[in-house]
């Protein structure tokens, strides 16, 4: 199959009540992986790459693999989408590089100045049939969860986001509900406002809702990570059960990219360790690459509900 857009593919996971996750891609290895379990779960996928990954793998490059991959699997509906697009330029050289999906992420900007560059892009990515996501509210990290009395102002104003997509026409809406990016989302019991998300739900009813920050920090990985070398200590993620409601609660799209490299790391620390003889770039990789394959599988069978949703 060809590429698909996002806008096809949240027709059916809201129809359908399921999330479809997105999957941070890198280099080869992270792109089989994430692809190879979406095909034994029959399942869409949505690969993403930040403007960070685009510099790292070139995107020239990324769009021949996510290419190939389409050509491997050609039952898997399977987007190609910007994370974190940081401005207009970069959405537009995605755009015109085939991707079927950008973010424009303006969300560090007050809201009139979010508006404007998000509806700039929209112009854009519309004239080419490629829907946008867009951000309103704040990420925020642990630390800055440390002043109670300022968090509430981090979350999305359910107000606010019936009249930022009004406004600017963006296709889905990255909201901020209590999750963070990297593998220190919690001090104590994590915790998701889906109050927040139910009000937002009833404003913007049509808009796809996207949680961003929303690896699991999986225990096992860790662990593995851990046990071979590793120093991530204290590192919490959202569980499976605050994603499984979420996915039932109207969130369609979930990003998932810390899993991945902790799957990625701890793949290779523990063949590193257990073959220190062995040198050869294809069997710690192989390694690595299994292990995404089967935290992508887990998550879409057990967690957001997308295996055998492929059209
Ligand atoms: O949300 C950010 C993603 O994890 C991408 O991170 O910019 O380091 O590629 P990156
Ligand atoms: P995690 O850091 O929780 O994997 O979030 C990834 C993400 O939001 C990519 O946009
Ligand atoms: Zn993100």
């Amino acid at each position: 199959m060809a590429l698909v857009t996002t806008k096809e593919m949240f027709e059916k996971s809201m129809k359908e009540g399921f999330a479809i996750g997105a999957f941070n891609i890198n280099n080869l290895e992270i792109l089989q992986g994430i692809v190879d379990a979406a095909a034994e779960c029959n399942s869409p996928v949505i690969l993403q790459a930040s403007s960070s990954a685009i510099k790292y793998a070139r995107i020239n490059y990324l769009m021949k693999m996510v290419q190939a991959a389409t050509e491997q699997y050609p039952n898997i509906p399977i987007v190609i989408h910007l994370d974190h697009g940081p401005d207009f330029e970069t959405a537009k050289m995605c755009i015109d590089n085939g991707f079927t999906s950008v973010m424009i992420d303006a969300s560090k900007y007050d809201f009139e100045e979010n508006v404007q560059l998000t509806k700039q892009v929209v112009d854009y990515a519309h004239a080419h049939g490629v829907p946008v996501e867009a951000e309103l509210g704040k990420l925020a990290g642990v630390e800055d969860e440390v002043n109670v009395a300022n968090s509430d102002a981090m979350y999305t104003d359910p107000a606010q986001a019936e009249e930022f997509v009004a406004k600017t026409g963006c296709d889905s809406l990255a909201i901020a509900i209590g999750t963070s990016h990297g593998a220190y989302k919690f001090k104590g019991e994590p915790h998701l406002r889906f109050d927040i998300l139910k009000q937002v739900k009833a404003r913007i009813p049509n808009t796809p809702i996207v949680l961003h920050g929303a690896s699991t920090v999986v225990p096992e990985l860790l662990e593995q990570c851990n046990k071979y070398g590793a120093e991530i200590p204290g590192a919490k993620g959202v569980p499976d059960e605050l994603l499984h409601q979420a996915s039932l609660s109207g969130v369609s799209k979930i990003n998932v990219d810390t899993d991945l490299r902790l799957a990625m790391t701890a793949g290779i620390r523990k063949y590193f360790v257990e073959n220190p003889s062995v040198f050869d770039p294809r069997k710690y990789c192989g390694e690595a690459r299994d292990l995404i394959k089967e935290t992508v599988k887990h998550k879409m069978i057990d967690v957001f509900g997308s295996a055998n949703k492929a059209f």
